[in-house]
């Protein structure tokens, strides 16, 4: 083949991998954007305004939120002559983005009635037909800047999906008929506790995301951690583990618990884990197919990082750090890693060494939050699929429990 034939074919290569790659970009969009208003199905207009705290978001505004991501960032100033939809929703709808303009303030987010979930449907309609006009009709050198916001778009937008579930999960915590998001959903079953620790080989470990695939910035750069004498607990705590340290005076014993931790047990009466109600003489708590019965073989869920420090000091264990866990994950150590709960370290959310933000208004996304809070690994029932992966650094304050959270502790020594 002469020099121009290899030219031409390597070119034809090249336009016809990229056509490929639109037709999956575009299809991605369509699937992880209907992914968001499938989960928002079985909630009533009443239900997507509702706000109740001050961390926790309406339905409505996630739904509008992640669709202004879209406009702000990837066709605002990618499609040329785009119209926005309706200018006042950037400043309804910027979550906390300083360098993208003013915004309503959060606590406030569920006294806005107007625009109504109708209208908001409009919004998402309108940026989607947008963005699937982007996507096919961009020229070539403008798709290779536009694929990596999608995917990040994307990412996003998954992230709020998990947050509407959690985020309707408490509002309905609030109402005493126990309402349920779908009387059909099913908890993960998981492989029970067996006490069983595992040794996480003693050495050098690699942690962090390569390049090889999608990450958050955060889960850069890759570097290497000292492992040195420490077990995993194969499993998740269950609750019956859980109800063991309740009977044992773990909600009445101070010597357990962070002087924070138990700062929290007095000011908001803690005796059980978020959502726990003792009915009869049995406790429940309340799911997202309602209110339900403690399985005890079941693993913990919505206990805050004070919560289970306590359980840990409680256990006479400890909870891994984040790198312990990451090492024990990627060695298949661990059962349930994945899609039950997501599970407290002991690590501050921190940046990993070299760490550098992007540049511009994305350069918020993570890095801004890098103080006091903790970081949970794996991934619960309410992720969505795709979603999950051994790198995945989520964080909460200390305090929180609306997520689901729970742990599997460590032993060291
Ligand atoms: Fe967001």
């Amino acid at each position: 083949m002469s020099n121009a034939a290899r030219s031409l074919w390597r070119d034809e290569t090249h336009a016809r991998n990229q056509d490929q790659r639109r037709a999956d970009w575009a299809q991605s969009f369509f699937t992880i954007r209907a992914e968001t208003e499938r989960r928002a199905a079985p909630l009533s207009p009443e239900d997507q305004v509702v706000q109740s705290m001050p961390d926790a978001s309406p339905t409505k505004w996630h739904r509008a939120h992640t669709t202004w991501f879209f406009e702000q960032f990837l066709l605002v100033p990618k499609l040329p002559g785009y119209k926005v939809f309706d200018e006042r929703f950037a400043y309804l709808f910027n979550s906390y983005y300083v360098s993208a303009g003013p915004r309503h303030a959060r606590p406030m987010r569920g006294l806005v009635t107007r625009p109504n979930a109708d209208e908001v449907t409009a919004y998402r309609d309108h940026v989607d037909q947008a963005v699937t006009r982007l996507i096919e009709s961009c020229d070539a050198a403008t798709f290779e800047t536009i694929a990596p916001i999608i995917e990040i778009g994307l990412n996003h937008e998954q992230q709020h999906q998990e947050l509407m579930l959690t985020d309707i999960l408490h509002a309905f915590a609030q109402n005493p008929t126990s309402p349920a998001y779908d009387r059909e959903w099913q908890p993960l079953r998981t492989r029970s506790g067996s006490g069983e620790f595992v040794e996480i080989p003693t050495g050098i470990a690699a942690v962090g995301q390569d390049g090889d695939g999608f990450c958050f910035d955060n889960e850069q750069p890759k570097h290497r951690v000292l492992i040195e004498g420490v077990r995993i607990a194969r499993h998740l705590v269950t609750n019956r583990e859980w109800l063991a340290f309740m009977a044992d005076g773990g909600y009445s014993t101070p010597t357990l618990w962070l002087s924070d931790g138990w700062t929290m047990v007095e000011a908001e009466g803690w005796t059980a884990p978020g959502y726990w109600q003792e009915r009869d003489g049995q406790w429940h708590s309340l799911t997202l197919a309602g209110l339900k019965p403690i399985d005890p073989d079941a693993p913990v869920c919505h206990v805050s990082y004070y919560e289970a420090d306590a359980f840990a000091r409680w256990a006479g264990k400890q909870l891994p750090s984040e790198t312990e866990w990451e090492t024990a994950a990627r060695a298949g150590l661990i059962d349930d890693a994945f899609g039950a709960v997501w599970q407290w370290t002991r690590s501050a959310y921190l940046p990993y060494p070299g760490y550098r933000a992007v540049e511009g208004a994305l350069g918020e996304y993570n890095g801004k939050f890098m103080v006091s809070q903790m970081v949970l690994r794996g991934s619960s029932l309410a992720t969505p699929s795709g979603h999950s992966r051994v790198s995945y650094r989520n964080f909460f304050y200390p305090p929180a429990r609306w997520q689901f959270s729970g742990l599997r502790l460590a032993e060291r020594g």
